[in-house]
């Protein structure tokens, strides 16, 4: 499913969705029919699908962009960010981010992107590089919107820094799987509607490596 091996990539893919069940098209096109708009963010994204010609069935940022093209600047949002200048063109809606950090997320702030708005906050081992874990997750939770979910890998060493600051954040866990070898372990946290978030402050003793889901249980203690 991931190559066990060094990392060799920099094409850009959604395997780390695939890995827990997300679907980015379908998301955003749920979130189209029912007259909202769909705003993605991709950190560390390198080409991100761009490099080569790309068709509405890549499961990249560029694929996305061609199965959205009509949305595309009007209701739906793609960004990437990058540590240097990776694209000298991109279709209208999506946006490239050089010499952001995953740590420096805020800065997207400064560009002209307002918080609480991104849907999908994604990231296929590139904040995985990032030493100041805290930041990172204090800046994309400020970026999500209420429900919106974020999408990355990191070292399984890293799992207790990475589960505190995430409920400092205001995020709670909704799926991760030990993916092994490079790839680490693999986690979804949600930021959660603000209905739900007296039930998650008693569940705040959620264990990374155990993959439980999360709306379902809100949904049946809400009910
Ligand atoms: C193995 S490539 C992965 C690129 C792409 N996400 C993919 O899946 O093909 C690693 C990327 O992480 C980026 N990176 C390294 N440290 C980073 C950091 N602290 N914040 C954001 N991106 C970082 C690098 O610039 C590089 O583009």
């Amino acid at each position: 499913m991931l190559h066990d091996g060094t990392w060799t990539s920099s094409g850009g893919s959604f395997k780390l969705a695939d890995v827990l069940a997300f679907d980015f098209l379908h998301e955003a096109e749920e979130r189209l029919k029912s007259g909202q708009t769909f705003r993605y963010l991709e950190i560390g994204g390198g080409w991100a699908g761009f490099r080569t010609e790309p068709s509405a069935k890549s499961v990249n940022v560029a694929g996305l962009a061609k199965h959205l093209e009509q949305h595309l600047g009007r209701r739906a949002f793609l960004h990437i960010t990058n540590l240097t200048p990776w694209h000298t063109e991109l279709p209208e809606g999506v946006t490239e981010h050089p010499f952001v950090t995953a740590a420096g997320l805020s800065a997207l702030e400064t560009q002209g992107v307002r918080r609480g708005t991104f849907d999908i906050i994604y990231s296929q081992a590139a904040a995985y590089f990032e030493p100041d874990l805290g930041s990172f997750l204090a800046a994309a939770s400020s970026l999500l919107r209420e429900g919106g979910v974020l999408i990355f890998n990191f070292r399984p060493e890293d799992s207790g820094t990475i589960s505190g600051c995430a409920r400092a954040s205001g995020l709670i866990l909704r799926k991760s799987i030990n993916a092994g070898g490079m790839n680490g372990v693999v986690i979804a946290f949600e930021k959660p509607l603000q209905v739900h978030r007296a039930i998650e402050a008693e569940s705040a003793a959620a264990v990374i490596d155990l993959s439980r889901d999360w709306r379902e249980e809100y949904r049946q203690q809400a009910s």
